[in-house]
């Protein structure tokens, strides 16, 4: 072999075995035996300078090659393996961990267990009905005139296919009468929507439960007895003391408001009555636009907001926590 010929075997071999030195130690070793003062490139640069003139013509720039060509291989490999070793550093397993943050239940979600459990308690079925309602379940067959104010598109979102965001969850009592079996006894809790403006105590997306009877012999004390067990049961007391004002509702004749007593524990509003639901006897005519015949059957219904009894039964003062994205606050009511 001339010495071009061993040059470039040099660089090859020497490239290829520095870049795949395994570590530090490795890549030394192949430095030494390359580059090193009694290392291969030397030993080629004395046979260099002992050639002739037209050998160095030649060899002079495979010699200058090899040895850029190895000094980078060498320097890069280098480097690589510092980083590597750096990074490996970099990681000081003598920290404490960064620890795992535990997630809570939202303060509607867990109202919203309460509710459906106490109600399965009674014998009721937990049903649901779609965000996205018709006209027909959200007002017609509610006995909601064409006239009322609610159909306006000041307080309902009209979407462009003529449907809307349901605005209560009353609209599941007329999808569910036509095609239920009585008797009935249902709950419903869910998200309904209201073109309203946010403040304090009014937000755009709230939660609402919804609960019916239909049988024969329905009468108000039913009623009554069925939304006491409730709000005991929710806000975790056995002596809620309950007051209903006639009120009106287009969906149930008589229709009542009750109101619940605030004790010392519902953060500082003692003695207070506060609003908390609509309640009434089922309308006939929503019976039978719902296809049961109002002198077999009765039923009364209620409808709540859950942020509400949420807000009495943690002390929130701003409805906007819970639809805020805000976890500090969430996770304060999550325990
Ligand atoms: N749907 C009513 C509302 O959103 C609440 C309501 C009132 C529901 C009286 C009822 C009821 O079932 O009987 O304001």
């Amino acid at each position: 072999m001339d010495l071009c010929e061993e040059l470039r075997c040099l660089q090859e071999e020497g490239v290829a075995r520095l870049q795949a030195a395994a570590d530090e130690d490795a890549l030394e070793e192949a430095r030494i035996a390359l580059l090193g003062r009694q290392g291969r490139f030397k030993a080629l640069r004395d046979v260099f300078r002992a050639a002739d003139a037209d050998t160095k013509r030649v060899a002079g720039r495979l010699l200058a090659a090899a040895d850029e060509a190895l000094k980078a291989a060498w320097s890069g490999r280098q480097q690589e393996l510092r980083g590597a070793g750096a990074e490996a550093g970099a990681i000081d397993i003598t920290l404490p961990v960064a620890g795992h943050r535990r997630g809570s239940i939202h303060p509607i979600s867990r109202i919203a267990a309460d509710v459906e459990e106490v109600f399965t308690s009674m014998g009721f079925a937990i049903v649901d009905g779609p965000h996205v309602e018709e006209e027909l379940f959200n007002f017609t067959r509610l006995n909601i005139p064409d006239d009322h104010p609610a159909r306006d598109a000041q307080d309902t979102f009209w979407l462009d296919n003529g449907r809307l965001l349901r605005t209560h969850t009353s609209a599941v009592q007329a999808r569910l009468y036509p095609s239920c079996s009585l008797p009935l006894r249902a709950v419903v809790v869910g998200k309904v929507f209201r073109y309203e403006e946010v403040d304090a105590t009014h937000d755009n997306t709230f939660t609402q439960v919804e609960g019916f009877v239909v049988d024969a012999g329905i009468t108000v004390a039913h009623m009554i007895g069925t939304i006491k067990t409730m709000i005991n049961a929710v806000l975790r007391r056995d002596d809620v003391e309950v007051r209903l004002r006639p009120s009106f509702f287009p969906f149930v004749e008589p229709g009542f408001e009750v109101d619940v007593r605030c004790t010392a524990a519902d953060a500082g509003r003692l003695g207070r009555w506060i609003e908390l639901l609509g309640c009434g006897m089922i309308h006939p005519e929503v019976l039978r636009q719902g296809g049961i015949d109002p002198e077999q059957h009765q039923g009364f219904a209620f409808g709540m907001g859950l942020e509400r009894l949420a807000m009495i039964r943690h002390g929130i003062a701003d409805i906007r926590v819970f639809n805020g994205a805000d976890l500090r606050a969430l996770h304060q009511f999550g325990a």
